[in-house]
């Protein structure tokens, strides 16, 4: 992260305020309209009427009910105002473009990172400015920082998100004790990959990611930390160039679902094929169950966060994806992103998270 910038206390102080209002719209808000759908399927339920049982049902359910129609509103134009408002992520970084070019260089002649100059971006890739950043995280320089900067405010019940790339780590490597080589697939700006590389100091760690701003953030980050078990590396996640058979873990953060179909099933031949016999699998992503409210929410959420492969990542047949690519056992877990969100009674909005994990025969 960018720690050498000069402090700017109104951008400080908008982030801040546009952080409060998506902790309202997260603790206020979703269980409000959660009362109210309760409410509508409870007089269904008196009358003898049938109940939703799709999205397209539950959007036409509550289509004129102002909370729903506010609770959509205000998540998009929060999301737009975070990124391009007044003091937005993209006008602050941009102003201080000549501040970070320095650190940018540091992490481009660190050693730690690979970068093509020549490379092609895939076509779902830039077809879309994901999360609403204008450009993606990939076509400004700044890009990675501005991303860096958003991602702390992305689940914003989580007091610091690295803890959720924590204990993650603490999943895998629950599965996987002390892997000789690990592969971090779309390691964005190395948040995912750090406490790997951190906690597990024998361990070779590798970065893959299509941004060459995130990259260069990932590595100057991982040169700060001294760390010498690293290297990230420009490529698709799909086809990685690495070695084959040399992995005991492959994973990915917060990957799958931005990617179409079609691409994830390319990743996972090439997680396979990447994969020493006995290796693990171990994707964290989102997956909501067959609840018509809660796909609802995540789909519209897709849709308002500019994150179009949300719901086709949720509705693809994962367990024959696995099993084409050589796989031959599917599990999908729950993940507890912090202590209690998977309770019975937690009752605010948070992200369907999901550990997909396979492993190659042995
Ligand atoms: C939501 S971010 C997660 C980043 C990181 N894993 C984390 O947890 O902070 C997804 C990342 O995947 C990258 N990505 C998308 N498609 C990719 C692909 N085909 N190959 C490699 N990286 C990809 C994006 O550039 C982005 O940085």
């Amino acid at each position: 992260m960018a720690k050498h910038l000069s402090v700017d206390r109104r951008f400080d102080a908008y982030q801040d305020f546009v952080l409060a209002c998506k902790l309202t719209w997260t603790r206020e808000l979703y269980p409000a309209l959660h009362a109210r759908y309760d409410d509508e399927l409870a007089s269904r339920r008196a009358a003898g009427e049938p109940l939703p049982n799709s999205v397209a049902a539950v959007e036409e359910l509550l289509a004129d009910d102002p909370l729903a129609q506010y609770f959509g509103w205000f998540e998009r134009h929060l999301q737009r105002m975070k990124y391009s408002g007044r003091h937005g992520l993209v006008p602050h970084f941009a102003a201080h473009r000549d501040e970070l070019a320095g650190e940018l260089q540091a992490g481009a002649d660190s050693g730690l990172v690979e970068l093509d100059p020549g490379f092609v971006q895939p076509d779902y890739y830039v077809a879309v400015d994901i999360h609403q950043h204008p450009g993606g995280v990939w076509s400004d320089e700044v890009a990675g920082y501005v991303y860096e900067r958003g991602a702390r405010t992305t689940t914003p019940l989580l007091d610091r998100d690295a803890d959720l790339h924590h204990r993650f780590t603490r999943e895998v490597l629950a599965r996987a004790p002390s892997p000789r080589r690990l592969v971090d697939l779309g390691c964005g700006f190395g948040k995912s990959t750090r406490p790997f590389y951190t906690g597990l100091r024998q361990t070779e760690v590798t970065g893959i990611e299509l941004s060459a701003p995130c990259l260069k953030l990932a590595a100057r980050t991982a040169a700060e930390d001294q760390a010498r078990n690293v290297r990230f590396r420009q490529a698709d996640a799909a086809a990685t160039g690495l070695p084959a058979g040399t992995f005991d873990v492959v994973t990915s953060t917060m990957l799958l679902h931005e990617m179409p179909p079609g691409h994830i099933e390319r990743t996972l031949q090439e997680s396979f094929r990447l994969l020493a016999p006995g290796g693990i699998s171990i994707h964290l992503d989102f997956l909501t169950d067959d609840d018509p409210f809660r796909r609802y929410i995540h789909y519209g959420h897709s849709r308002r966060n500019n994150e179009p492969f949300m719901p086709p990542l949720n509705e693809m047949d994962l367990a024959g994806a696995h099993r084409r690519a050589g796989f031959t056992a599917l599990e999908v877990l729950p993940f507890e992103e912090m202590p209690g969100t998977l309770a019975p009674g937690f009752a605010a909005w948070r992200f369907p998270w999901a550990m997909i994990i396979a492993r190659k025969p042995a």
